[in-house]
Formats: structure tokens, C-alpha cells, sequence
């Protein structure tokens, strides 16, 4: 089993970081291929708790070779930051971790646009995290504006800066002029500098020099070696650029789908497929969440679950498990097998409901609807489950679960149309159970 991906299946935040961990053991090497420093991996090892960005979770296995491959937007002073805290806390970086030299870098104008554009253009704002990956990936496509790892060491990078931070600053100020006061953003009168930033960027690009490399060579190389490689995706497919619930999405391939672009690996060489979900639904950010309970349990499902944002304390909205949302992306990243997590936090309710079709218009709807639109008027069709009382955290054995606990899991199942291999009863590594 060469290639191995792990892919949320919601809106982010299924505890990924966890299952990565776990099957990072069988792997050789683990990749991120896409997204940045707005993702949020907790992974809880030997009784401590670090807390991931940008590096893969297999930074905590020696003998792992880390891969940030060229689909990710690189904020150098997130990633030196990260760097730092783990080697403080004496887990070994060096030669383990390679970043690609095609990455594109996230720049203060990323930042300071991720602030305007996320709240101009009418309606709902997006909730972005604020870490300007959506305005980098911008300029990536764009082309001209864009700066890659790469670009850090060439002799025009000083031109490049200036040159870009003059069109920038055109853009801001034309903003800025425009802007009536009710849109006006607070720092955005300020003037980039191009030579400080030029100066803090040459300082990032020598702390990070030992660890760029060519990643889709070296990748690619492994494939040809039948190395087994770990595919890490961050965010949930929901949040899929293309495919997600747009325009109220991430600004990556955040399905299964970026795997091949993210990282350059061929698509054959992916063998198995592991979708996570949480027992429930939770969504941070704007945008259509049609299972959110916005009531008392909403409330405890966020504090049982400790349901706030890795990356922005944000509290998480929380609701029912959909399982509409949880087929389609299902489908759409190709799952083989299903990883369900944080069943714990359900112990306790008398009953728990699923969402098994919407009510669209007065129809019943069984797909996912493409358009946000519709997706905001759907009304959840529910089915109740019986719930159980009893903790769960201590069971080790799927056997040992409570009957109701394990209906539950089997209808998950049964509507999402995958196999449930995998049930997680809190963060240890030990809280998990293999069926
Ligand atoms: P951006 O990725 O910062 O542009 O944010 C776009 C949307 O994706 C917002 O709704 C964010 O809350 C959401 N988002 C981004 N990263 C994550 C994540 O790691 N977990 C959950 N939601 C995320």
C-alpha cells in the first residue's frame, strides 16, 4: 500500500491531525500538498499536546521524511515559528523536513488584503482565518505578482519585491480613496516598505534555506521507489475550492481532488483513501452549515467537544451529523473507508438525530446541492437514533461500545455508503479503535 491519504469529509477540523499520526508508523514519508497556516492539527503524543500549522504531523516519528510540497502557501514566519516551538520542545527538525521551492509565500499584502476582500463584496462575509491564503493563491494564478520559495534566492528578488509592492500599494491607496468609511479597514493607510520587507524576507529565506528542495522531483523519485507515502490534507472537503460550498470555501483543493496538483504525484499511486469525520457537523466561518444548532445543543456539543478554532480560538459552530454533505464528499474524494471521531461528545444525549435528505422548495433533496443558494434554504430531513449514557472514552474495543453507540456508527455507515474503519473516542492515540 504505497500512497495512503487522509481527507476531512466537513467543513475542517475532523481531527485529521490524530489519524495522520497514527498511520504515519506504516509510512515513510507524510506530505501537506495544499492550504497553509490557517490550518489547525492537534496531536496529542506520549501525554502532550502540540499544536501543527504548516508542518505534517510525521514530524513526530524520526524516521519520517516531512514533505511541504508545492500546493501550499508558505507564511515563512508562521513555519520559523513553528520550527522553533517544536525544537524547544526537543522534537528533532532538520534534514526530516523539506519545503518545496515551487510553494508560493505569503507576503504582509496577502494579510492586508485577506482583511479587505473578506468583508467587501455584499452579503455574508467569508470568515476567512486572515492568514492571506486566499489572496496569495490569487496572485499565484495571477502570475505576475507571485513570489515561490525559489524566487526568495534569485538575484531579482529585491526588483521583484519593489516592483510588486508598488502595484500594491497603487491598489490599497486607490482602496483606500474609494472606500467609504464604513468599508474602511483599519492599518490598510499604511504604505508597505519594500526594502524593510525586503530585508525581513532575505532573513526568513536563510533560516529556511537547509530545508528547500525540489519536492516534486524527490516525490516522484519515492513513487518510482514504492516508498510509502502519507498524503495529509487539511481542511475539510467542504471546503474545496472548486468543488465545495462556494464562495464560502478555502482557497485550495481541499477534497481529495489536490492531492495529484498539490504535490505532483500521479493519481494511480494513491491506494487507499481514508475520509475522517467527526460524529457530528461543525463549521467555523461564514456559510450554509443546514444541520447547525444554534441553541443549548449547540452549546454542549461546542463544550463537550471543546469545539473552538486551532488557528483562531474562534468558536466552532456546532450541529447534527449530515450526512448528505458527508456522501457527497464522500464520493468526491473517493473514499475507500471512514474515519469516525470524537464519538465521546455524543455520550449523553437521550436521542441524536442524522440528516439523511433536505427539504429544498418542498422537495425532498438527496444530493448536494451546487449552488449556496439552495444549500441555504434547505431544510435538514431527520432521522432519530436512540442515544447511550454511558462515558466512552475508556472502551478500547468497538466490541465494549454501548449497542446504541455502535447503531450509530452503523447507520453513519449505511448513509455515507463507505465502511467505518476507524472510531475515535478522544485525542490519545490509545482512544482509538480498529474494526
Ligand atoms: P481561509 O482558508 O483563511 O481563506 O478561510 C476560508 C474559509 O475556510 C473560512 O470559512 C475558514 O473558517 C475556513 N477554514 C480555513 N482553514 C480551516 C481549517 O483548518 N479548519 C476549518 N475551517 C477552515
Amino acid at each position: 500500500m504505497p500512497g495512503t491519504a487522509i481527507i476531512g469529509l466537513q467543513w475542517g477540523d475532523e481531527a485529521k491531525g490524530k489519524i495522520v499520526d497514527l498511520l504515519t508508523e506504516q509510512h515513510e514519508i507524510v506530505v501537506r500538498y495544499q492550504g497553509g497556516a490557517n490550518a489547525g492539527h492537534t496531536v496529542v503524543t506520549n501525554g502532550k499536546e502540540f499544536k501543527l500549522s504548516l508542518i505534517p504531523s510525521g514530524i513526530f516519528r524520526p524516521h519520517v521524511q516531512c514533505v511541504i510540497a508545492g500546493g501550499v502557501v508558505l507564511d515563512p514566519a508562521s513555519i520559523i515559528k513553528e520550527i522553533d516551538s517544536l525544537l524547544k520542545q526537543n522534537i528533532k527538525i532538520g534534514n526530516n523536513l523539506l519545503i518545496s521551492n515551487r510553494a508560493h509565500v505569503i507576503f504582509p499584502w496577502h494579510n492586508l488584503a485577506d482583511r479587505i476582500f473578506n468583508n467587501i463584496g455584499g452579503g455574508e462575509p467569508i470568515g476567512t482565518t486572515l492568514r492571506g491564503i486566499g489572496p496569495c493563491y490569487e496572485d499565484k494564478v495571477g502570475r505576475a505578482l507571485a513570489i515561490r520559495v525559489a524566487d526568495l534566492y534569485q538575484p531579482d528578488f529585491k526588483e521583484k519585491i519593489e516592483n510588486i509592492v508598488g502595484v500594491k500599494n497603487q491598489l490599497f491607496l486607490g482602496l483606500t480613496n474609494n472606500c467609504d468609511n464604513t468599508m474602511r479597514i483599519p492599518g490598510l493607510d499604511v504604505e508597505l516598505d519594500a526594502e524593510s520587507i525586503y530585508k525581513e524576507y532575505c532573513g526568513y529565506a536563510e533560516q529556511l534555506r537547509p530545508y528547500v528542495a525540489d519536492t516534486t522531483n524527490y516525490l516522484l523519485d519515492a513513487v518510482d521507489a514504492d516508498k510509502r507515502i502519507l498524503f495529509e490534507g487539511a481542511q475539510g472537503s467542504l471546503l474545496d475550492i472548486d468543488h465545495g460550498t462556494f464562495p464560502y470555501v478555502t482557497s485550495s483543493n481541499s477534497s481529495g481532488t489536490g492531492i495529484f496538483n498539490g504535490s505532483g504525484v500521479p493519481p494511480h499511486f494513491l491506494k487507499k483513501i481514508i475520509g475522517v469525520v467527526k460524529a457530528y457537523t461543525t463549521r467555523v466561518g461564514g456559510g450554509p452549515c443546514p444541520t447547525e444548532q444554534s441553541n443549548d445543543l449547540g452549546t454542549q456539543i461546542r463544550e463537550r467537544g471543546r469545539e473552538y478554532g486551532t488557528v483562531t480560538k474562534r468558536p466552532r459552530r456546532c450541529g447534527w451529523f449530515d450526512a448528505v454533505a458527508v456522501r457527497y464528499s464522500a464520493r468526491l474524494s473517493g473514499v475507500d473507508a471512514i474515519s469516525v471521531m470524537l464519538l465521546d461528545v455524543l455520550s449523553g444525549f437521550d436521542s441524536l438525530q442524522i440528516c439523511t435528505a433536505y427539504e429544498i422548495d418542498g422537495q425532498r433533496i438527496e444530493y448536494f446541492p451546487s449552488l449556496i443558494n439552495d444549500l441555504r434554504k434547505a431544510v435538514p430531513i431527520y432521522e432519530t437514533l436512540p442515544g447511550w449514557k454511558e462515558e466512552i472514552t475508556a472502551v478500547t474495543k468497538y466490541d465494549d461500545l454501548p449497542v446504541n453507540a455502535k447503531y450509530y456508527i452503523k447507520r453513519i455507515s449505511e448513509l455515507v455508503g463507505k465502511p467505518v474503519e476507524i472510531v475515535s473516542v478522544g485525542p490519545d492515540r490509545l482512544q482509538t479503535m480498529f474494526l
